[in-house]
């Protein structure tokens, strides 16, 4: 039986750049590639640009179930939440039904953040956290998070893959991090962490390092990162069975930047563009906090969250599928000027918020 694809959040920053991606990345063994889409005039956008085949459906659990079965898709790319759990068991039980009736193996691809495996996550800091240990998702199961919003992600994350083993289909879990670069899609070109940076300093009226300084982050230019989507891809669909389950942890990241560092790099680049006044870093007061808290959208405890915090997490996994970045760590402190000009442009109201 034919591979048939699907990409959900094709208009996003991620999702969009994965599907610009694939046309150019000579992707053999499939036959349709659908992107799953919300409007008129995305669908018109993905077949037109990418001569991919849209498709328009709720995602409710029975439509899931249609659109997976009637399309016969068997492998699925999940970008559209990485927080809740509230759409991937219907998808993964549809993909098992897929299978018993054709035989086919079936994949399903969770879209997580690097959040969910920091200091704020529960993870102990006690060194690099390697993506491909065997352990992973013993550790990742057994985190307790100090926030809500990531207690629930570390959730969502676990019943993927406790649903995948439940059903019988290969998941994956795929990590980004703090991405950077213009989103190479037709929607949203814009990323999240350092979008939520320049909301938080146009709120508070300057950068605010929300915490103690010497925390660091891993960092991915967007290429990267959807080359990593495309080397995930490849192995799936040429049956090479890339590790999965409670070992298929991928993180896309060359390596690990400080967010001093990147503070710096962006008040700079605000205070260039008048957006704050000066260019220094200050640790963040109560009243910051509950400024940027309120420009992010989110409750004060978020701040962190978003802006913050300490992750360890080293990828070593995609190597096993022939992924290698090309942008090292650093690059990205020499980019931020040009991203802040971007997101200046790009900004609007749908960036604000827990995304
Ligand atoms: N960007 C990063 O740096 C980063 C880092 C770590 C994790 N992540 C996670 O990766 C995922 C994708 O990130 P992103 O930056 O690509 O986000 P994004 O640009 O906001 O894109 C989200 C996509 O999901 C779609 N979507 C949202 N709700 C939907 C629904 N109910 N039905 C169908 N489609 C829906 C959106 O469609 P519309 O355009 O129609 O709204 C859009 O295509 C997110 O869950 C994010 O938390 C991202």
């Amino acid at each position: 039986m034919a591979n048939n694809v699907l990409i959900t959040g094709a208009s996003g920053y991620l999702g969009g750049s994965f599907l610009a991606a694939w046309a150019q990345s000579n992707v053999q063994n499939y036959q349709t590639l659908y992107a799953l889409v919300r409007s008129d005039d995305q669908a018109d956008k993905v077949k037109t640009l990418y001569g991919a085949e849209p498709v328009r459906s709720e995602i409710t659990e029975e439509s899931i179930r249609k659109l997976v079965l009637e399309k016969q898709i068997n492998v699925v790319f999940y970008l559209i939440d990485a927080y809740f759990a509230k759409r991937q068991v219907a998808f993964i039980k549809a993909l098992e039904e897929l299978k018993k009736t054709t035989g086919q193996e079936v994949h399903f691809v969770h879209t997580s953040g690097a959040k969910m495996v920091s200091d704020m996550a529960g993870v102990k800091m006690d060194g690099p956290l390697y993506d491909n240990r065997d352990d992973i998702y013993e550790i990742h199961k057994s985190q307790k998070p100090k926030h809500w919003e990531l207690e629930e992600a570390v959730r969502t994350n676990c019943t993927v893959v406790d649903a995948g083993e439940k059903h019988n289909i290969r998941t994956y879990l795929f990590f980004p991090c703090i991405v950077y670069g213009k989103g190479a899609g037709f929607g949203n070109v814009i990323s999240i962490q350092t979008v939520d940076t320049v909301i938080a300093a146009q709120g508070a009226g300057g950068v605010y390092r929300p915490g103690r300084p010497g925390k660091t982050w891993p960092v991915c230019h967007i290429e990267d990162n959807t080359s990593l989507y495309i080397s995930l891809a490849k192995a799936i669909l040429n049956g090479s069975n890339p590790d999965c389950g409670k070992h298929g942890v991928y993180l896309a990241s060359s390596g690990s930047v400080g967010w001093d560092d990147i503070y710096s790099a962006m008040a700079k680049a605000l205070a260039k563009r008048g957006v704050i006044k000066d260019a220094t870093v200050k640790y963040a007061t109560d009243d910051a906090l509950q400024a940027m808290a309120n420009a992010l959208n989110v409750q004060k405890p978020s701040v962190a969250v978003k802006i913050g915090g300490q992750c360890n997490f080293t990828a070593v996994h995609g190597k096993d599928l022939g992924w290698q970045p090309k942008y090292a760590p650093a690059h990205i402190l020499e980019a931020l000027d040009d991203e802040v000009a971007l997101i200046l442009e790009n900004l609007s109201k749908k960036h604000r918020g827990i995304r």
